[in-house]
């Protein structure tokens, strides 16, 4: 697998670190101990506060790039994480960005509508337009693209999150970087967990994974669908990303696992176990995650490390994916 046959532009500072959370995993073990608690912090990969999306970018903004594109559009929930680093990957690179943000929660707090991922969305530079929940988001990306090629624009349409096989392959990438920093410091990984939404996280992970032949399995935390589909969503992603590296067909159903017992009442909609989970890390560790995917995937970790899911000699890595800015968008979830 030679991942430098892919057009990539340098967007965010890695490897990002593998940190131990002892406090964590003291305050989680049992009599008889538990699990050894990792984080990779993929939080601090940047651009713009950092978190998944920029290495998705790398490849994205690449292709967008190379086909000449003068302006790229994407879309997102009102507190997308992946709107927001977009807008600061286009302003970067000189590119316009037109961002479509769904309002998928109903919330109409401005801290909500206009704070968090949204400010900052505005403060890159990026146009921003609003659609209601359970718009066909693709389709009205597809819309304003053609709109704006009769003003003479080359735009570039980034699929939500990212996640297609171009953008996932940022996670074969982590999925490589992973595998050499725990060799260097002689770490035995026995599971990787983090929050799974568009899949493309996931699905680039269990591939790059796979492709190494690590043996390590992943957990994906869901917080939007129900497993079957988050399952099918992530396979059906994973098995393009293996294609376009060459590899079809090494990624099987077995390698795809999601839990989504931790979404609560749905996408965006805060949760007791996120809520704790949050003030957890920030009370013991000095980490801050978010109200949507992070706190969310950190309770599922948490939960499943209280009912005995992991054995207590095993070294499970958490995968810290960003999205802190959030909390400003959900301040009385906090207080
Ligand atoms: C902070 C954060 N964590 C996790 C995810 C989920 O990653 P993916 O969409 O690749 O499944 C996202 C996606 O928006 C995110 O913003």
């Amino acid at each position: 697998m030679n991942l430098a046959r892919f057009p990539r532009i340098r967007l965010g500072h890695m490897p990002t670190p593998l940190e131990p959370m002892e406090n964590l995993s003291r305050h989680l073990a049992g009599p008889n101990g538990g699990p050894k608690l990792w984080i990779k912090r993929d939080d601090c990969t940047g651009l713009s506060t950092g978190g998944n999306k920029t290495r998705k970018l790398e490849f994205l903004m690449a292709e967008a790039l190379a086909q000449g594109a003068d302006t790229v559009i994407t879309q997102g929930a009102t507190q997308s994480n992946h709107a927001r680093q977009t807008a600061a990957a286009a302003a970067k690179l000189g590119l316009a960005c037109h961002i479509l943000l769904e309002d998928r929660t109903g919330y109409t707090d401005p801290a909500y509508t206009d704070s968090g991922n949204v400010l900052l969305d505005r403060l890159h530079g990026a146009t921003i337009d609003r659609r209601p929940g359970g718009a066909d988001m693709q389709a009205e990306m597809e819309k304003l693209a053609a709109e704006l090629k009769t003003q003479g624009r080359k735009p570039y349409v980034i699929p939500g999150g990212g996640s297609n096989a171009v953008g996932a392959l940022g996670y074969v990438n982590a999925a490589l970087e992973l595998v050499a920093q725990a060799a260097e410091i002689g770490l035995r990984i026995d599971h990787v967990v983090h929050a799974t939404g568009s899949a493309g996280t996931q699905a680039g992970l269990v591939t790059g994974l796979t492709a190494l032949n690590s043996g390590i399995p992943v957990l994906g935390i869901g917080v939007r669908a129900p497993k079957e589909q988050q399952e099918k969503n992530v396979l059906a992603l994973a098995e393009k990303v293996a294609t376009h590296l060459g590899l079809p067909g090494i990624v099987k159903p077995e390698h795809v696992v999601a839990n989504c017992d931790y979404v609560g009442q749905g996408y965006g909609i805060p949760t007791e176990g996120m809520v704790a989970a949050v003030k957890l890390l920030a009370e013991k560790e000095g980490i801050l995650l978010d109200p949507v995917y992070s706190g969310k995937g950190m309770a599922g970790l948490i939960d499943l490390v209280r009912k005995g899911h992991f054995g207590k000699d095993e070294n499970v890595v958490f995968i810290h994916t960003g999205g802190s800015v959030g909390l400003f968008g959900y301040p009385e979830a906090f207080n």
